[in-house]
């Protein structure tokens, strides 16, 4: 199997050779999909996120890290395991207070770290695309007693496939700007299975969202779950 990090450096190498990024305003809500508007933001990350320290684990292009930073007054580092996709990060946001961009892969960033957080999350970000038997643990480790763990992860029936029918994971696949695919990895779990995950790191499973793009579509895009830290 290739290492991940190549098809995530392909897809930020070909999208900075469509040129500098440039500083972006701000989302004005937090997004868990790619369907702008879809699901709960923010709020489900506790309530009032004011001064509190907030990690996001694959943040890519650094949107909802600047988001919790500009709007809720949050404390956000956002780490992503290749460099290329913190530089645009660092364009587009880098100029607010609170929010720092981070290279490194998340279990080596959480084993380095001496942090406490008050939320951690991931949107299609390193849960999912690592093993949860080394990244939970990692996550449980750094996030305060009774604090949430939020992440979205591709719908594991999306587009009518099954959900792993064991602990293993699946090849899947990323689009480049230039239209080609590169194969990674993917932990593709149902809810269940992930709770049971959760459990042995010590979370505990306390939602399970399906989302669709429109009420009209057959199969639910994208499985939301949180957790709280036990
Ligand atoms: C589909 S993108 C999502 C980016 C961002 N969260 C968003 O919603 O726009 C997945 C991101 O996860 C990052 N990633 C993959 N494996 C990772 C790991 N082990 N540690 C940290 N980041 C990782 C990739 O580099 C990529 O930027």
């Amino acid at each position: 199997m290739p290492a991940q990090v190549s098809a995530w450096h392909f897809q930020a190498f070909q999208r900075s050779a469509a040129g500098p990024a440039q500083a972006l305003p701000v989302l004005k809500r937090m997004e868990w999909t790619t369907r702008r508007g879809l699901g709960p933001g923010a709020e489900i990350l506790g309530r009032d996120l004011r001064q509190r320290s907030v990690l996001e684990l694959g943040c890519g292009p650094g949107h909802n890290a600047a988001h919790l930073a500009a709007r809720h007054g949050a404390i956000v580092t956002g780490v992503d395991l290749v460099g290329l996709q913190v530089r645009p990060a660092r364009s587009h946001y880098g100029r607010l207070d609170r929010v720092t961009f981070v290279a490194g892969h998340a279990v080596t960033f959480l084993q380095a770290t001496g942090e406490q957080y008050d939320a951690i999350y991931s949107v299609f970000g390193a849960i999912g695309l690592v093993a949860p038997e080394l990244l939970l643990p990692a996550i449980a480790e750094h996030l305060r007693a009774g604090r949430i763990l939020a992440f979205s992860v591709p719908h594991p029936a999306r587009g009518g496939r099954r959900p792993s029918s064991d602990d293993r994971p699946r090849w899947d696949f990323v689009t480049l700007p230039d239209g080609s695919r590169l194969p990674i990895a993917r932990w593709e779990f149902d809810a269940n299975r992930w709770d049971a995950h959760l459990a042995c790191a010590g979370l505990r499973a306390t939602s399970a969202m399906e989302l669709r793009g429109s009420r009209h579509d057959r199969w639910p895009t994208t499985l939301l779950i949180t957790a709280r830290k036990t």
